[in-house]
C-alpha cells in the first residue's frame, strides 16, 4: 500500500516547530540576529536532548517578532503540511510568543495567521484550527495571562487551550487556574503529560485539569489499570511517535507503545509534533507506522475517523472535511 495518497488529520502540531530551518535563516538574516549556532553543517535544527531542544526552539523563535512574520510562517507550514496529504490540522500557537501574552497584540497575531490559514484553505485545501498553548516553564502566572489571551478570542477558530514545555517544570495542578478559565470560555482542553513524566502526570491531566485529550500519554503504558480508564473514558491521546524516538523516550519505532495501547483500547492519533526539528511528516509518520506494525489502510482509516471525532473544531467543519 502507498500513504502518499492517504488523507491525513493532525492534532498536534507546534506552529513555531514546525518552522523549516531555511524560513527561520532567511528572517534572521532579514533582522541580523546570529543565530547561525543553533543549526548544524546541513543547515539543519542542531540540539542534544529535549531540554536543549526547548532552548534551540526558542532562539529560532526569537526570529519571528511580527503579525506578519507569523502569517509568512503559517503559510509556509501549511504548505509543507497540505504537501504530506494533511486536510485538516490543529495547531498550538503561543500567545508568549506572539506579543508577550499582550491581548491586544496578540489580537492582531491570530488575525495574522488566520489569514494565511484561509489561503491555504483556498489555495491547498488544507483547514487549520488554532489550540492557545502555555508553557509550563515559564510558570502559572504567565500560564493565566495566555488563559486570558485564549478565552478573549475563543471562537470557531481559536478552539482549544493547553500546556507544553518542560513536564518536569512545577506540577500540572498549579496551572488549574488557567485550565478553568479557558474552559469557562468554552474552549476544550489538552495538555502535554507522559512524555517525559510518568502515568500519573497523564492521571492529573485528566483528573485536575479536565482534560479531554492528552499530548503524548505514552507512558500511560507504565500502568494498565489506567490504559484501560483511558479506553474506557474515551480519553484521546495525541501520539508522536517520530518525535519520541529522535528525543530519546523510546530507543526505536519498535519499542514505541503507540501499537500496544491501541490493541488495547485506547484511541490513538498520529502527529508530528515539530517536524523539521525530527526530520518528519505525517507522510513519514504513517509509512513508519506500515513498516514497523504492519498497519494498513483499515487502521489508517480507524485512525483518521478517531482523529476527526477528537477534532476541536465544530460539527459543520468536521463534516466539510469528511
Ligand atoms: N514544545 C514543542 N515540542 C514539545 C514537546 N515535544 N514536548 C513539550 N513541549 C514541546
Ligand atoms: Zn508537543
Amino acid at each position: 500500500m502507498s500513504v502518499t495518497t492517504l488523507p491525513k488529520v493532525e492534532l498536534h502540531l507546534h506552529i513555531e516547530g514546525a518552522a523549516p530551518p531555511s524560513f527561520i535563516r532567511g528572517l534572521a538574516a532579514e533582522k541580523k540576529i546570529d543565530i547561525s549556532g543553533i543549526f548544524n553543517e546541513r543547515g539543519e535544527y542542531k540540539y542534544t536532548d529535549f531540554w536543549h531542544f526547548l532552548e534551540i526552539y526558542e532562539a529560532a523563535t526569537s526570529t519571528l517578532q511580527s503579525p506578519e512574520d507569523f502569517r509568512r510562517l503559517t503559510r509556509a507550514v501549511l504548505a509543507e503540511s497540505a504537501a504530506s496529504g494533511v486536510v485538516y490540522t490543529e495547531a498550538f500557537l503561543s500567545p508568549d510568543f506572539c506579543g508577550g501574552r499582550d491581548v491586544g497584540a496578540w489580537r492582531e497575531y491570530l488575525a495574522a495567521m488566520i489569514e494565511a490559514a484561509d489561503e491555504a484553505e483556498r489555495q491547498d485545501g488544507i483547514t487549520m484550527r488554532g489550540i492557545v498553548t502555555c508553557i509550563r516553564h515559564f510558570g502559572p502566572e504567565k500560564a493565566k495571562e495566555t488563559a486570558i489571551c485564549a478565552a478573549e478570542t475563543a471562537g470557531d477558530w481559536l478552539t482549544g487551550f493547553g500546556i507544553g514545555g518542560d513536564e518536569r517544570a512545577g506540577e500540572l495542578s498549579d496551572f488549574s487556574w488557567a485550565f478553568d478559565c479557558a474552559r469557562e470560555a468554552g474552549l476544550r482542553l489538552t495538555a502535554h503529560a507522559g512524555e517525559w513524566t510518568g502515568p500519573e502526570s497523564v492521571r492529573e491531566a485528566v483528573d485536575v485539569l479536565h482534560c479531554e485529550r492528552i499530548g503524548h500519554g505514552v507512558r500511560a503504558i507504565e500502568d494498565l489499570a489506567l490504559v484501560d480508564r483511558l479506553a474506557e473514558d474515551g480519553i484521546v491521546l495525541e501520539v508522536c511517535p517520530g518525535s519520541n524516538v529522535v528525543l530519546g523516550v523510546y530507543p526505536d519505532w519498535r519499542s514505541h507503545p503507540i501499537e500496544k495501547l491501541r490493541a488495547r483500547g485506547v484511541k490513538v492519533t498520529v502527529s508530528t509534533d515539530d517536524p523539521p526539528f525530527f526530520h518528519t511528516s505525517m507522510e513519514r509518520e504513517f509509512q513508519m507506522l506500515h513498516d514497523t506494525f504492519d498497519w494498513d489502510e483499515g487502521v489508517f482509516d480507524e485512525i483518521t475517523r478517531t482523529s476527526l471525532d477528537a477534532a476541536f473544531c465544530d460539527g459543520e467543519t468536521r463534516s466539510r472535511i469528511e
